[in-house]
């Protein structure tokens, strides 16, 4: 069965322990929770990509404690520095060349030459991280395709019983996954996220490249239907038809709202368990319209996945 395990000094001792055994952790970050594995065991990666059901050409995460750590893996650049002063620890993922693996699995870079490397802010995943002192491989802890976790009952409702352990903490306070920037070419956006593109590029004082859809190689799993709820998904809904629940944003009359005030940051911390909650109802699911500025455009690209037609 499946341990629940909560966020203080012997939880996450034990939550480390089973890293080492190279069993799978569910932990939370500032972004989504992970299912975390020791990136070095590939045993334990193995066992991920079949925890989630996910395709084995769909890299994964390696989650370190430090700017430090990162770089004995990735061949480190300008670019690189300066995104990791300005947002590390936080949420935002690099795609770097690999220098030296260390041990870390070829499952996790599925093959690639590059490593996608990420320092999380939270408390809980910095304690883990910093106890279990080794990278730690993690996908957001969903089943594939469908709808991110934001809370430990999210995890329990789509991994319950297949994997080691859930550290609890909470809800995530950002609530949609980090930013991916792939340096191993020309700066690309590989996936928007928790750290606004406009902050990105300010940084840099660049503009970066933006990635295609459906370009398997740059970024392996953007898969067009994602994110998915059950019931089919209507995008800048006004209002609802037939037997819709309207997912609300600022002064509207809706079922559930993302943000009454019309808050970015606060619309992305709620839409993953707004999915969820929705979801439950097994009605049709209709979302007003967002402003793509800011976290809007995160926000605005899992609700494009979510609406996505499904392979099956
Ligand atoms: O916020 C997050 O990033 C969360 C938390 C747990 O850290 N993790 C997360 O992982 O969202 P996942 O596996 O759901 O999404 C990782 C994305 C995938 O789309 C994958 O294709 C891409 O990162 N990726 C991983 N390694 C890559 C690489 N070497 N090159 C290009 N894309 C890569
Ligand atoms: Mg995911």
């Amino acid at each position: 069965g499946t341990q629940e395990l909560t966020a203080d000094p012997g939880g996450i001792a034990q939550a480390a322990d089973f890293l080492r055994q190279g069993l799978l952790v569910a932990f939370p970050t500032e972004t989504v929770y992970g299912l975390g594995g020791d990136a070095r065991n590939g045993q334990a990666v193995a066992s991920i990509y079949e925890a989630k059901g996910r395709p084995r050409f769909n890299p994964l995460i390696a989650h370190v404690a430090s700017v430090e750590a990162a770089q004995r893996f990735v061949q480190w650049s300008d670019l690189a520095e300066q995104l990791a002063q300005a947002f590390w620890p936080g949420p935002l993922t690099l795609v770097l060349p690999l220098r030296e693996r260390h041990g870390v699995s070829s499952l996790v870079t599925a093959g690639l030459d590059t490593l996608a490397v990420r320092v999380p802010a939270h408390p809980t995943a910095r304690a883990l991280l910093a106890d279990f002192d080794g990278p730690v491989a993690a996908p957001s802890a969903n089943p594939s395709g469908q709808i991110s976790p934001t809370t430990a009952a999210h995890v329990w409702s789509g991994l319950g019983g297949r994997i080691a352990a859930v550290l609890d903490d909470g809800p995530c306070a950002v609530g949609l996954e980090s930013t991916i920037v792939g340096l191993a070419g020309e700066p690309t956006l590989l996936r928007p996220g928790g750290v606004a593109l406009d902050r990105i590029e300010s940084v840099l004082n660049l503009h970066l490249h933006l990635h295609q859809s459906g370009d398997l190689l740059t970024a392996p799993g953007q898969l067009q239907s994602h994110y998915a709820p059950d019931a089919p998904v209507r995008l800048n809904a006004t209002a609802r038809h037939g037997d819709e629940v309207l997912l609300g944003f600022g002064a509207v009359d809706c079922d559930l709202n993302l943000s009454v005030q019309g808050r970015l940051t606060e619309a992305a911390a709620n839409l993953f368990a707004a999915l969820h909650r929705l979801n439950e109802t097994g009605r049709p699911i209709a979302v007003s319209p967002i402003p793509n500025t800011g976290l809007g455009a995160a926000i605005n690209d899992r609700l494009r996945r979510a609406a996505a037609p499904r392979d099956s």
